[in-house]
């Protein structure tokens, strides 16, 4: 393996007084958190001691987010920064060094979704959702890893229910999540002896943002497809598993019993998998639609 490249050794340095929460002393960037979950694992990370460099493309809603956590008396730093862009994320990981001194934690959040069809998509919309969630976790990691590697950080990628199998109308973000899983493992193996943590959380069905968009087979922003709500978790309760998947330093978790069934009934008995999604597609047509 090539020599990484060298960040200042920082562990241990303390930026909160002792006792201030399990992650005192310690900072973290999640990309994608100026609103939704994102913005959710923030609050619970800044609850827990940390400090936490906020992202997202938008600088007003950006603002908007760092005021909210400021005024509670959380230590948060902005970067706006398209996590596409390789350069982007440089600035992104430099804001939380200069900001805070070190960086500890990243969580790759950021991602773009879809309700369209394989067969009706525009090229550029499915490169658009896989590079989102693709390359939306890999530049921010390697603008980071130097500095996570000095302090023997935790990488923790936010997947969903929806990689573990194929999901009709998700092609390219399934595709995505699935990549990341496969990544996940093999920095695993190959940063093994850095100590480092590489974590992914599988979520299922949240409470979304009423703004939340998803892009159609043209690459418009169109609302999300209906979820029962009686299936959704808050977003309060997935960040909370997050920061304890996070915490307990964990490779997989998978959010939800739904999660779980699919894990199961994936691995067991697959076409008994593909029966269930092919009949109620005719059914529940909005549920995937
Ligand atoms: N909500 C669910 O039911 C659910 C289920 C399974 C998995 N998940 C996963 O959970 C994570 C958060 O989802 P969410 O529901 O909170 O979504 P969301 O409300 O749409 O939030 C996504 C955030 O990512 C940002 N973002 C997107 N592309 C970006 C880019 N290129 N550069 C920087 N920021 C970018 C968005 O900011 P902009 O304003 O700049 O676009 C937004 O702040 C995602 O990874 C999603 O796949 C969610």
């Amino acid at each position: 393996m090539s020599e990484l490249p060298k960040a200042a050794p920082v562990a241990g340095l303390p930026l909160r007084p002792a006792g201030a929460g399990v992650f005192a002393g310690r900072v973290a960037i999640v990309t994608g958190s100026e609103s939704g979950i994102g913005r959710e694992t923030a609050r619970t990370l800044c609850e827990s001691g940390a400090a936490v460099v906020l992202n997202g493309r938008q600088p007003e809603r950006l603002e908007h987010t760092r005021h909210t956590l400021a005024a509670a008396g959380h230590r948060v730093a902005t970067c706006v920064a398209d996590i596409t862009d390789y350069a982007d994320c440089e600035r992104l990981v430099a804001t939380a060094v200069s900001s805070f001194g070190r960086l500890d934690i990243l969580v790759t959040n950021a991602s773009i979704s879809q309700r369209a069809y394989f067969a009706d998509m525009q090229p550029e919309v499915f490169r658009r959702v896989l590079d989102s969630n693709v390359y939306g976790s890999v530049y921010p990691l390697m603008a980071a890893l130097p500095h996570l590697v000095a302090s023997r950080g935790s990488v923790t990628f936010i997947s969903s229910i929806s990689a573990l199998n194929g999901m009709p109308s998700g092609s390219a973000y399934c595709a995505g999540k699935a990549a990341i899983s496969n990544l996940a493992h093999t920095l695993r193996l190959e940063l093994a002896e850095t100590g480092m943590h590489f974590g992914v959380v599988h979520i299922g069905f949240t409470q979304n943002d009423p703004e939340k968009r998803v892009l159609d087979a043209a690459g418009q922003p169109v609302p999300i497809a209906h979820r029962p709500p009686r299936w959704q978790k808050s977003q309060a309760e997935v960040a909370a598993i997050i920061v304890r998947h996070i915490r307990k330093r964990k490779r997989r978790t998978v959010i939800s019993f739904l999660g779980r069934i699919i894990v199961l009934i994936h691995n067991t008995l697959p076409k008994l998998g593909d029966w269930i999604v092919l009949t109620t597609i005719k059914r529940m047509r909005k549920f995937y639609e």
